[in-house]
């Protein structure tokens, strides 16, 4: 089986020639395929980070294995890394989080063993990076959840959950605020969770969340998170078993999927060889796992835990009364310790089954939607307007432009309501939400907001709009802060 391999930028090329070097003793029946990506592509001129050779490599091959990438800082270019996960729809970032005997830990020391999987919403949120400045002092950023790619991770974190014998499945959230986003979220996870009656499936506010993570780590076993929450979520938890040198990472798709540690390019050590390479093992094992290679992913991950119980580390962790290791010694010393059963947390030996790697010949992007029976209406819309001047004066800019069909029912600045009522504590910035609906619930077409656009124009700058959907009975959109 052939994989693309990027070596990567910073520490990225020693910890991989590191890892590499322990397949290779363990004769893992594996090809490679070198791409080029990264930082230096970038400076190329390539303003995706990758060729198009790579591009095409890694779309034929459908595995990708790769260090860590730099994104060049201030010019405006997105990172690699993002970009990658993004363009091939790896929808659920998988990260596993163990004690390992040999690294102490707050929780080791206690006695307390952690074994948790954090699955990550991969593509939406504000990863979208979907961002403009609606006036110069306000910056906006759109944060797509939807319901298609909500349920791909969902569906994603309960199979893989069931498939490893979890007991509980936790979903993170903030929908007590983000009631329509973080709602939608929430939905999708308990619709999911009807197909799956032997998992125990419940749901945790992000912030309380993170307390009990620190406080009862082992009360956990899979939590799911939409993308920016799950990235927040998932470094707090490299923290509980021993930091990012620990922190393996898996990018699943439907058709592509890449192997990755958390960590970034440690600019601060590049070129020592004194980096830590287990994070970016740890991914290497769950790619072998993932290719059905189930005898070499053992036997590495058995030389791994055995070194690290040695005493055996990297300048980053382990008892500094004992000298370190560099890289190249670590990768070594885990080499030498291949075909040993560590004390702990030994990994039985299951025989290789490769899976069959299939290759896709896709013509068209794929279509992700789920089916809406329900009847849709426009009954309003929300006018974002640049403004200094008080509330009651926007609002009486505002009533003149109404006409027949629509009632200005509400305005607020930065999500709080300012009138019909207010506090005038409230401080204010030069950008305000106006939220006309239509008279009576009637349905609107878009040419009536075209008209009372054009209306309100008169008055002022409009930075954006956003129409108001009623579903059936049920309003698509939320209120304001004290309406
Ligand atoms: P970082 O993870 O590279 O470094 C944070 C700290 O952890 C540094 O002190 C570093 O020395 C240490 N560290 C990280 N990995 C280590 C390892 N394997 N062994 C020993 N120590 C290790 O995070 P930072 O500095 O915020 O990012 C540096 C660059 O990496 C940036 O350009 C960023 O965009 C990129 N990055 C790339 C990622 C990826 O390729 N998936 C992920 C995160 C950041």
């Amino acid at each position: 089986m052939k994989i693309a391999v990027a070596k990567g930028d910073g520490i990225g090329p020693e910890i991989m020639d590191a890892v590499l070097s322990i397949f290779n003793a363990n004769k893992v029946p594996l090809e490679y395929e070198f791409v080029d990506m990264g930082k230096w592509v970038f400076d190329k001129g390539f303003s995706n980070g990758m060729t198009p050779e790579a591009q095409q490599t890694i779309e034929s091959l459908g595995i990708l294995f790769k260090g860590p990438m730099e994104t060049p800082k201030g010019k405006g270019v997105k990172s690699v890394n993002v970009t990658a996960r993004k363009t091939w729809n790896t929808y659920a970032n998988k990260r596993v989080f163990q004690t390992l005997h040999g690294v102490d830990t707050v929780f080791s020391k206690a006695g307390i063993p952690i074994d948790l999987t954090i699955v990550r919403e991969n593509i939406e949120d504000t990863y979208g990076g979907i961002e403009h400045m609606l006036t110069h002092d306000v910056a906006l950023s759109r944060r797509f959840i939807t319901r298609p790619g909500s349920l791909q991770v969902i569906k994603y974190a309960f199979e893989m959950a069931s498939k490893k014998g979890a007991k509980r499945i936790t979903c993170g959230h903030k929908a007590n605020i983000m009631k329509i986003t973080d709602g939608l979220f929430l939905e999708v996870f308990y619709e999911v969770a009807k197909q799956y009656p032997d998992l125990k499936a419940d749901d945790v506010i992000v912030d309380d969340l993170c307390m009990k993570l620190v406080s009862r780590p082992h009360e956990f076993d899979v939590v799911v998170l939409t993308n920016l929450q799950g990235d927040i979520v998932s470094d707090l938890c490299a923290g509980l078993v021993g930091g990012l040198g620990f922190a393996p990472s898996a990018n699943i798709g439907d058709h592509i999927c890449i192997f990755e540690a958390v960590h970034g390019t440690a600019p601060d050590i590049a070129g020592k060889n004194i980096a830590n390479p287990t994070a970016l093992l740890l991914s290497g094992i769950s790619m072998l796992r993932h290719l059905g290679y189930m005898e070499n992913a053992s036997v590495i991950e058995n030389a791994l835990l055995y070194t690290l119980e040695s005493g055996v580390h990297t300048g980053d962790f382990g008892d500094k009364g004992t000298p370190s290791v560099n890289t190249t010694e670590f990768a070594n010393a885990i080499i030498a310790n291949l075909g040993k059963t560590p004390a702990h947390g030994a990994k039985a030996l299951l025989p290789n089954k490769p899976i069959t790697p299939t290759v896709f010949h896709l013509t068209e992007n794929p279509l992700i939607m789920t089916k809406e029976e329900m009847e849709e209406k426009i009954v309003g819309v929300d006018m974002f307007i640049e403004s200094a001047e008080q509330p009651s004066i926007v609002a009486e800019k505002c009533l003149k432009h109404t006409g027949d069909l629509f009632k200005l029912v509400t305005i607020s600045n930065r999500g709080t309501q300012v009138w019909p009522k207010g506090s005038v504590f409230t401080n204010l910035v030069n950008q305000y939400r106006c939220r006309f609906e239509s008279v009576e619930e009637m349905a609107l077409t878009q040419t009536d907001v075209l008209e009372l656009y054009k209306r309100l124009m008169q008055d002022f700058k409009i930075c954006s709009t956003e129409l108001l959907n009623m579903w059936g009975d049920k309003k698509a959109y939320s209120l304001a802060q004290g309406q």
